[in-house]
């Protein structure tokens, strides 16, 4: 089985369909890369302004940071960190809860590793027992994700701390893409060393529109961090993102926007689909997976002929029928909103 990642494609229209921002990022942000001069251009960047804004934006210390090229740059080290150990005829454990973002199977087969998966039930609720009873003396990274990509749905952080209790001999690496929209963190819990063994990943492509510019971080002790820090390109971020990243923390104003742009968007989404009796998850993301059931093809085709594309998710464990929409920019939704009224009339 290959699990490598396929670029999903749209050419034009509305790309509700890979969770990015629909607004774009904050005009300071272009208007800091603006500001990078030929000189910088021909030296290697500098990281140190970066660093320091995303300490203090999240209450850690600079050592307790490590920047990354896209939180797939960051799942990639961990995977390699944690499972290189391992041999072909005895490789090391990576868990993978269903469903999940594809880069961590990508990663832990690249890495040699040995994927187990726990598989959701109907309600794709967090599977806590099944994640401990997964648990080998081979488990070395346990991916974790909150809230979770495509269900939107948060775990307990007591179910986060139970598991790296657990499992001592593995890092949990905690994927908090989407946790501007949710609110909740652990990066806390991980840079403190309160979890010793937890890493929180987060991404500046969602909430602060970067997902072009290519910026992400990890948090940990920094003993947690220094076998990745030892294997990062020494320059990963370009001087762009590097740039980029103090001017996007900066912009308060425009960040609680974009999030009040979602929370209304989620609203929309479910007033809509709550008129066709849909089931949907409450999320905690800025997207939404509905079950169309045996209507999904046709809804997913009638809205790419209207110019709006949304992510068919039926092939991830525990969503035959369902698809996955972006909530961003509130006149977005309300496009996609009017054209689900149009495609479920036809689909009945
Ligand atoms: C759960 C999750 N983690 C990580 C990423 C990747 O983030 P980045 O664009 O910073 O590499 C995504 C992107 O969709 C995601 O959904």
């Amino acid at each position: 089985m290959t699990h490598e990642y396929r670029r999903p494609t749209a050419s034009g229209g509305l790309r509700l369909h890979l969770n990015e921002n629909t607004a774009g990022c904050s005009p300071k942000v272009l208007e800091a890369m603006r500001r990078v001069t030929r000189e910088e251009a021909a030296v290697y960047p500098d990281y140190n302004e970066a660093i320091e804004a995303c300490a203090s934006k999240f209450g850690v210390s600079a050592g307790s940071v490590l920047l990354v090229n896209g939180l797939d740059e960051g799942i990639l080290l961990a995977a390699l960190v944690m499972l290189r150990e391992g041999t072909p005829a005895d490789p090391c454990e990576a868990i993978i809860v269903q469903p999940a973002f594809d880069m961590y199977a990508a990663c832990a087969d690249g890495a040699g590793g040995r994927i187990v998966e726990v598989l959701p039930d109907a309600g794709l609720d967090f599977p806590a027992r099944r994640v401990l009873d997964a648990l080998s003396d081979r488990t070395r990274i346990i991916f974790l994700t909150s809230p979770n990509n495509p269900t939107g749905l948060s775990i307990p952080p007591e179910n986060v701390e139970s598991i790296a209790n657990a499992a001592p001999q593995a890092m949990v690496f905690l994927d908090e893409a989407y946790a501007d929209f949710s609110g909740e963190s652990m990066i806390q819990s991980a840079a403190s060393g309160a979890i010793p063994n937890l890493i929180v990943g987060r991404t500046f492509a969602k909430a602060y529109g970067l997902a072009g510019v290519r910026a992400g971080a990890l948090f940990g002790t920094p003993a947690g961090l220094s076998a990745m820090r030892r294997v990062i390109p020494p320059y990963s971020l370009n001087l762009f993102a590097a740039a980029a990243l103090p001017a996007a923390l900066a912009d308060l104003e425009y960040y609680n926007w974009y999030l009040s742009e979602v929370r209304e968007s989620k609203g929309l989404l479910y007033e809509v689909l709550d008129r066709h009796g849909l089931r949907y998850w409450p999320s905690n993301g800025n997207f939404v997976l509905a079950f169309f059931g045996e209507a999904l093809a046709s809804v997913v085709s009638g809205l790419a002929e209207r110019g709006i594309h949304i992510r068919d998710r039926s092939a991830d464990p525990g969503c035959t029928g369902c698809a996955r929409m972006t909530a961003g920019v509130v006149a977005h939704t309300q496009r996609l909103v009017s054209a689900l009224e149009e495609v479920m009339c036809g689909a009945r």
